[in-house]
């Protein structure tokens, strides 16, 4: 036995590195908007939430994404330290208001030439990229027209979606459509805490359809533009379970599992749109011949993004789905205030596999943010990070043992960044960030990654 495997293999929360594949992709992830600044460069067009984060009172300290970690300048710098965390993935997001200002129309080529760069760069550093197309940064005239609750922005995103496949698609194999379009559809139409910041149900359900009709076009246009592609989606998914045994609260879970994963899951795999949820919201989906057709397009493979478990009650008061997080006391929590439940992450992957018939299953963020200090020596000891770190790989391992096809894990995140209407304050790297000087630290968790990866390249099979 190695160093190494003891050391990962026997601890209590001991990570079975054996039972991850060989080729299993050790990875990180950002978004365009968290992380690149550069909002009004190489002719970018505004997005909503250039927007959004202008709006007072809709960002914590009025922070916005113009500077951020200046990574649309540092990129270089940044695939150093994806290097020497001894990562092989990276998974970036484009911005579509860099390679289409306007959402449709014309494509600009300074924005096309970053991302062709970027690449270039990945791979030259052995780190495949792993593409998301939309991760929340709409194009502001695309808002201006209806945004996602119109019928035409899916259009227009399946036409975007073909230009950057066009020139990437050459040197990127594996491509998401859509990240999260839970946020995009619920926190930003219906809870109005993301950008839009709406808060109407019809236009949120209208907006949930857009986007995974969106999804079923846009695989088609990067099939057609690059025959090689492997093509997900990325959802965040939460376990949930009743409050009480009382039957109120069954029938409230049963709705948030409907309202965060079935709505989400049951479509792209050919089930269409849940029957109960659509009573639910009672809300006319607007549907045409064909559409469920599209939006089934075949999966290869399916992105997985976990943070936290919801143990739910009914509210009647509240918005769909008239049900509510509560609390169970003793269970450690991250600055988030989300409960670290690594458990869980089993569980969804296995749900994927068995309930879903998932092929290949990527975590696709995974993460937590805690309040980060610099120690007088430069370093930025993190040992909650740590631990939620190894907890949940432990858990992914467990579930590849289970036999679940889990093919990679993508840390949340690279870098400290604008954690939307948080702001900077809530920090999530594995590398800190100092946002006056923008010099990057790895924290010990990112070092604790490092070791993890490095031993699981020692392990014997
Ligand atoms: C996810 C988002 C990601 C980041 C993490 C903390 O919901 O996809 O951009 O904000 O949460």
């Amino acid at each position: 036995m190695t160093l190494s495997e003891t050391r990962f293999g026997t601890h209590p929360d001991a990570i079975d590195l054996a039972a991850l594949p060989r080729d299993f992709v050790w990875g990180t992830a950002t978004s365009a908007y968290q992380i690149e600044g550069a909002v009004a460069e190489d002719g970018r067009g505004p997005s909503i939430w250039d927007t959004f984060s202008r709006t007072p009172g809709a960002v914590d300290g009025g922070h916005t994404g113009d500077l951020a970690c200046d990574h649309y300048h540092r990129w270089r710098e940044d695939i150093g330290l994806m290097r020497e965390l001894g990562t092989n993935g990276y998974r970036l997001s484009i911005a579509w208001p860099r390679v289409v200002p306007d959402g449709d129309g014309p494509v600009n080529a300074k924005g096309l030439d970053f991302y062709d760069r970027l690449v270039d760069g990945l791979l030259a550093a052995g780190i495949e990229p792993s593409v998301t197309l939309y991760h929340w940064d709409l194009p502001q005239a695309l808002q201006d027209r209806g945004g996602w609750p119109a019928r035409a922005t899916a259009e227009h995103f399946a036409g975007y979606a073909g230009v950057v496949a066009q020139r990437l698609g050459d040197r990127v194999t594996q491509w998401a459509t859509l990240n999260e379009p839970l946020c995009s559809a619920w926190i930003g139409h219906l809870e109005g805490k993301m950008a839009p910041g709406w808060t109407d149900l019809t236009a949120a359900v209208q907006a949930s359809y857009h986007l995974l009709l969106g999804h079923g076009l846009a695989a088609r246009a990067v099939r057609a533009a690059a025959p090689g592609a492997q093509i997900g989606i990325v959802n965040n998914l939460s376990t949930v379970v009743p409050a009480t045994d009382g039957a109120s609260d069954h029938a409230a879970a049963r709705r948030m599992d409907g309202h965060v994963n079935r709505w989400w899951l049951d479509p792209v795999h050919g089930r269409g749109f849940p029957a109960d949820m659509r009573e639910v919201y009672g809300v006319e989906l607007p549907e045409r011949p064909g559409d469920l057709e599209t939006i089934a397009a075949p999966l290869d493979w399916i992105g997985l993004n976990y943070y936290f478990p919801q143990t739910v009650t009914a509210d009647p008061h509240g918005p769909a789905p008239y049900a509510r997080m509560t609390e169970r006391p003793g269970v450690p929590r991250t600055g988030m205030d989300w409960e670290v439940d690594a458990d869980g992450l089993e569980t969804l992957i296995m749900r994927l596999a068995d309930d879903y018939g998932a092929r290949r299953i990527l975590i696709t963020e995974n993460g937590s943010s805690y309040p980060d200090t610099v120690a007088p020596d430069g370093s930025v000891h993190d040992p909650e990070r740590t631990a939620y770190l190894t907890a949940h790989l432990a858990a992914c391992a467990r579930a590849a043992r289970r036999g679940a096809p889990l093919a990679g894990y993508y840390a949340w995140s690279l870098l400290d960044n604008f954690e939307w209407a948080y702001g900077y304050d809530k920090r999530f790297g594995l590398v800190h960030v100092d946002y006056e000087t923008q010099a990057r630290t790895i924290k010990t968790s990112g070092r604790h990654y490092a070791e993890v990866i490095a031993a699981h390249r020692n392990t014997r099979p």
